[in-house]
């Protein structure tokens, strides 16, 4: 019998629906939100009111152009956490209405589960056990995944995120929000030797970012004192060796976890995995230790409900549903 869910993704600033029939994607449907830009950041009530309008017209263009009448739906998925309270109760209140209105089960869903399982929407997908280096705006963490349910983190942040690292010192450069697209695109022409930054090392397979975004203020605000307008003429190099550094710092740990776990499988997933130098790093590094390395498309790297309806296939084929009580948990661990 066939399985048609609808999957919902409201955790931070991007409102997403996604429709998935046995295991294909068939729609998925995203509106960014443009008004946090202004404010360098994502303001959280803001993003509440941003998913309220966007969530009906988002469910209705996904469920049209996966050609699926809501009648037709199996259950229906969304993102339970982590992420901001308010803008995860819009996902879930709306996905609740649905299930009480249609019938259907419910289906909770882990959103930082569903950025790995983001490997499994396309060919090729990984086999278990692998490695994911799981790196977004709020996470940095390089998970064992044994099964598309059982997953454990064996290295995370002490502190910012690789996404946050990213995201602060494009705003120390005077680019916009979000910073990590902005950092890539500068880095492209920029020489990633011209300038070193000090990055912290932690005991075992954890992250420190605090301290790079520090030592890059001062070193800005040195540089700029002594020679004004530094940061303007050399955005590119500047931009090119702070994303040298931490994708130095996410590699290191990430060799370190492959050669202690002996898994050659790697995957990288989360929004900081669309970093074009990341992923040119990844593959080199393959080559040379012989890992096969599995990186998602763009589109299924920063949030998507594609991702979120790929992990809620799995809960349903474990019969794994939710009841009507659920609430959405802002610090859901993986
Ligand atoms: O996974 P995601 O879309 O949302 C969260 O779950 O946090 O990740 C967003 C993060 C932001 O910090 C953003 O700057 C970063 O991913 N990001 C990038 C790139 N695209 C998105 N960082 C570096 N390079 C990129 N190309
Ligand atoms: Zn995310």
């Amino acid at each position: 019998m066939d399985s048609i869910i609808l999957a919902i993704e409201s955790s931070c600033d991007d409102t997403s629906a996604a429709v998935i029939r046995n295991g294909h994607i068939l729609s998925n449907v995203t509106a960014t939100q443009a008004v946090h830009t202004a404010y360098g950041g994502v303001v959280p009530e803001l993003a509440s009111r941003a998913h309220q309008s966007n969530i009906i017209p988002i469910v209705s263009e996904a469920l049209i152009r996966a050609n699926i009448h809501k009648s037709a739906l199996n259950a229906v998925a969304f993102t339970q956490g982590p992420g901001l309270l308010g803008a995860l109760l819009v996902g879930t209140s709306f996905a609740k209405a649905m299930a009480i209105g249609l019938g259907i089960p419910l289906i909770t869903v882990n959103h930082m589960q569903a950025h790995i399982l983001a490997h499994f929407i396309e060919e090729p997908r990984p086999e278990f056990p692998f490695l994911c280096l799981t790196v977004s705006g709020g996470h940095t963490e390089i998970v064992l995944v044994k099964s598309a349910m059982e997953m454990d983190v064996i290295g995370r942040t002490q502190d910012d995120a690789a996404g946050e690292a990213f995201d602060k010192t494009a705003k120390l450069l005077g680019l916009p929000y979000p910073g990590g697209p902005q950092i890539d695109q500068h880095a492209r022409t920029g020489d990633a030797n011209a300038y070193r930054f000090p990055g912290t090392d932690m005991p075992g397979l954890d992250f420190s970012f605090s301290g790079i975004k520090t030592a890059f203020m001062y070193f800005l605000r040195k540089a700029e004192k002594e020679d004004p307008g530094f940061i303007t003429r050399n955005m590119a190099d500047i931009c090119a060796s702070i994303q040298h550094t931490i994708i130095g710092m996410l590699m290191k740990k990430l060799m370190q976890a492959a050669s202690e776990t002996g898994i050659k499988n790697i995957g990288i997933a989360g929004g900081v995995s669309a970093n074009s130098g990341l992923r040119e790093t990844l593959i080199v590094t393959a080559g040379q230790h012989n890992w096969n390395v599995f990186i998602p498309d763009f589109e299924y790297c920063t949030d998507n409900a594609a991702m979120i309806a790929m992990a809620a296939h799995y809960k349903y084929l474990a019969n794994d549903f939710s009841d009507l009580s659920v609430s959405p948990k802002p610090r859901m661990a993986i």
